[in-house]
């Protein structure tokens, strides 16, 4: 691994950094290897440019060309740090594909990932937005992450209370939102896993293949089969995964729209907060696989927004705003965009 300056790139089209299958161009794009090349090239750089770090693109709109340096994380590697009787501690380079990541897990046999399967991107994302599917969010596994801080250039780490994670959030898109640059992650992994089936579609799926003890590969490999049953695979559809996350909504405010709509569904979150699935209310607003163009939504899953082919930036994100404003008009809910909005 070479720790000299890496070649910065001019004029790059983005096409295959991001599964939207979106052409915009970056002013510059340059591809980091190791946390010693990220600190030479900020060092180095003049800073008159924004910079933007890119991972794996499968949560980012890029609206426009980007006038600025794309830092492109390629940071390889995995390490058991630490272990104990019970628990392996596993750090891995940012650049790393995070599904990949989970199945090396998995054979293993290192527990707490599994329901996180098939997540597309890479691991240094993966804390970005505390990534979930079927009854996990990354905190839960989280230990600890390093980062370089892009301006002042200096390493930190951040550990579980620093990082603020929430659903579908972090500190890194708030407060300290394009100032860090995750270079690894690591995770606190169980050598006798819990799983957790409590994910509806995973218990009738082992119900269905008479598994009475299941083992983390056959929870990864049943997330796998409902995942591609559900969501469209970006080499083949361009998307973002869910556009919207899901809001999450006073009960009061619940129980007026189930008097409504007594189909509504609703999951609750604590006493006063209920979560309403933003697919739901899109389908409802009359959305549910709508082509307009080249972009739509997928008809299986309407909180995914698709690309046919060809649709630039702007035309995705009219389509996620006249989506936000319908349903805003017939449910007075506003849907926050889950996708990173560049430009
Ligand atoms: P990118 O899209 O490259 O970047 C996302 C954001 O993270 C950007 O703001 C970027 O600046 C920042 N970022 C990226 N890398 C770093 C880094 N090293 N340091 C600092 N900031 C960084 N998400 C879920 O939570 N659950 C799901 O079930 C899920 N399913 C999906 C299914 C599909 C088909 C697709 C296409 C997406 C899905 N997603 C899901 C969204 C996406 O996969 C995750 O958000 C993933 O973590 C993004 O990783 P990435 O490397 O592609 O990040
Ligand atoms: N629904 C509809 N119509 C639709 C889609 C969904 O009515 O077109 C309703 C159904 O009632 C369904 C419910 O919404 O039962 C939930 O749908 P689904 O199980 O597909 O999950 P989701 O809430 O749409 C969330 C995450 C996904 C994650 C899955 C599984 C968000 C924003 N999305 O989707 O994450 O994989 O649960 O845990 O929280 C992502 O973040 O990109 C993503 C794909």
């Amino acid at each position: 691994m070479s720790d000299s300056l890496p070649a910065i790139q001019e004029h790059t089209d983005l096409t295959p950094y991001n599964t939207l299958h979106v052409t915009a161009k970056a002013k510059k794009f340059v591809s980091v290897q190791s946390e010693q090349q990220l600190q030479s090239l900020l060092k180095n750089y003049d800073g008159t440019l924004p910079l933007f770090v890119l991972g794996g693109g499968s949560n980012v709109l890029f609206i426009n060309d980007f006038n600025g340096l794309i830092l492109h994380i390629a940071i390889l590697g995995k390490e058991v740090i630490k272990e104990d009787e019970n628990y392996i501690w596993l750090k891995v380079g940012a650049g790393e594909n995070w599904h990949e990541t989970v199945r090396y897990c998995v054979e293993k046999g290192w527990g707490g990932i599994e329901n996180l399967s098939l997540i597309p991107g890479t691991v240094g994302a993966a804390p970005i937005q505390n990534i979930g599917a079927y009854g996990v969010e990354l905190d839960e596994v989280f230990e600890s992450l390093a980062a370089v801080e892009l301006k002042s250039v200096s390493s930190r780490i951040f550990y579980k209370k620093d990082c603020e994670f929430a659903y579908r959030d972090s500190v890194f898109k708030q407060e300290l939102k394009g100032q860090f640059a995750v270079t690894s992650v690591t995770l606190k992994l169980s050598k006798y896993p819990v799983l957790n089936t409590s994910y509806g579609a995973i218990q009738q799926k082992l119900d269905e293949k008479e598994i009475t003890a299941p083992s983390i590969r056959d929870i990864s490999d049943i997330v796998i089969e409902i995942r591609n049953s559900k969501l469209p695979d970006p080499a083949e559809l361009g998307n973002a995964g869910s556009f919207f996350k899901n809001p999450v909504i006073g009960n009061e405010k619940f129980e007026s729209l189930k008097s409504e709509y007594p189909s509504a569904p609703g999951y609750p979150m604590d006493d006063n907060q209920t979560k309403v699935p933003a697919g739901w209310l899109i389908e409802q607003a009359g959305w549910k696989g709508k082509v307009t163009g080249s972009v739509g939504t997928y008809r299986q899953q309407a909180l995914v927004i698709v690309n046919h082919g060809g649709a630039s930036g702007e035309e995705i994100w009219q389509l996620a705003e006249k989506i936000q404003q319908s349903v805003d008009e017939m449910f007075d809910i506003k849907l926050v965009p889950e996708v990173n909005i560049v430009g």
